[in-house]
């Protein structure tokens, strides 16, 4: 469902943007929605919201946090595994959640609680890396929308 509507937003943007011809921006990235359930575990999940208002399509390849070991999962069926990028494609999303693609934080240094931050690095293809604060909610905690 949400790949359909990933398909649809880039159409709609097409048919916008008409025949204007070759455009050259870079890609331009915004995060939002970012969180960690706090984690009951060494392991813990993050989830945020990527936006790419630019042209051109970029990718994650990469996500670093002084937490502990940082990989980018998605989830198939029942199982999740690792992938190496995730594309933020060009006037579209790249949502990270509950139950869908999500970062994987392994080997946890500590276990950071409800009302901290914790820090990480989105790093990508075709645009300079990203820092963001990912607040720790409760475990269950679960965004009342999909902004
Ligand atoms: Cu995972």
């Amino acid at each position: 469902m949400r790949h359909l509507a990933l398909v649809l937003t880039g159409a709609l943007a097409l048919a916008l943007t008409g025949c204007g011809g070759e455009e050259s921006d870079p890609a331009d990235l915004s995060v939002s929605g970012a969180y960690m359930p706090q984690p009951v575990s060494d392991m813990a999940a993050g989830f945020l919201t990527i936006a790419n208002k630019g042209d051109r399509d970029a990718e994650l390849t990469g996500v670093t946090s002084d937490l502990g070991e940082v990989t980018v999962h998605e989830t198939v069926g029942q199982s999740m595994r690792e992938v190496s990028s995730l594309d933020v494609p060009a006037h579209g999303t790249l949502v990270l959640e509950s139950g869908g693609s999500h970062l994987m934080f392994d080997k946890l240094r500590r276990k950071p609680r409800e009302g901290q931050t914790v820090s990480l690095t989105l790093r990508f293809t075709g645009h300079d890396p990203i820092e963001v604060e990912l607040p720790v909610k409760p475990a269950t905690y679960r965004p009342t929308s999909g902004n």
